[in-house]
C-alpha cells in the first residue's frame, strides 16, 4: 500500500522557503509513530532529504529519489521511482511537493495533518478532496495558537 504523510495548511500549503516550523510538536510525534508501523519503508525525494530530514529517520528503511548517483550513508538513493513502488507491499511517502504530486494518484491512504490558519506557503499539495474520502479525523486540538487535526483519507 502507498501512503503519503503530510502536514497542511488551510491552503494545502506544505511549506515556506523550505520550512514549514509552524507544525506543532505533537504531528513529529504522530509522524514517528505512523511511519514506524506497516514496515517502517520511507520515501522521499532528495530536495526533502537535504533541506529538511538531513538523517536517516531512525528504526526505518529510508530511500531518497534522485536521479543523481549520490551516496547517502544509510540511506539508499533510488532512480526510477515506478520500479521501486511495484517492489514494495507498504511504502511511506514523506515528500515534498514534486514527489507528493508525482504520487498522489497512486496513494492508497493519506495520512493529513490539517491545520486551520494560511501560513503564506510557497510549496503546495495537490487538490485531493474528490480523489479521497476522510475516513477518520481526530478532535481538533490546539498547540501554540495552532489548531489541527489528524485526518485519514482512502482513495475512493
Ligand atoms: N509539510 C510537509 O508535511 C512536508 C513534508 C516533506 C517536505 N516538505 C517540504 O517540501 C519541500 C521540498 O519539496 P520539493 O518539491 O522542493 O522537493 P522534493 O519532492 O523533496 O524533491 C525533489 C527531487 O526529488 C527527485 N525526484 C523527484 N521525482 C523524481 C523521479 N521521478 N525520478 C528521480 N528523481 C526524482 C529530484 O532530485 P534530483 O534533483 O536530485 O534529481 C527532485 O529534484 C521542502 O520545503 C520541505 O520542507 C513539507
Amino acid at each position: 500500500m502507498i501512503r503519503h504523510i503530510v502536514v497542511l495548511d488551510a491552503k494545502r500549503g506544505i511549506a515556506k522557503n523550505g520550512k514549514y516550523e509552524w507544525t506543532p510538536a505533537a504531528d513529529k510525534r504522530y509522524f514517528n509513530q505512523q511511519t514506524l508501523s506497516h514496515g517502517g519503508v520511507v520515501l522521499m525525494g532528495r530536495k526533502t532529504f537535504f533541506e529538511d530530514v538531513r538523517r536517516p529517520l531512525p528504526g526505518r528503511e529510508n530511500f531518497v529519489l534522485s536521479h543523481q548517483d549520490l551516496a547517502i550513508p544509510g540511506v539508499t538513493v533510488i532512480h526510477d521511482l515506478q520500479a521501486f513502488l511495484a517492489s514494495k507491499t507498504d511504502v511511506w511517502i514523506i515528500g515534498g511537493a514534486e514527489l507528493f504530486a508525482e504520487t498522489l494518484p497512486l496513494a492508497d491512504e493519506l495520512y493529513v495533518t490539517e491545520l486551520e490558519g494560511d501560513f503564506d506557503c510557497d510549496q503546495f499539495y495537490p487538490s485531493y478532496k474528490d480523489a479521497y474520502r476522510l475516513v477518520s479525523k481526530s478532535e481538533s486540538r490546539i498547540e501554540k495558537g495552532v489548531r489541527y487535526s489528524f485526518c485519514l483519507y482512502k482513495s475512493r
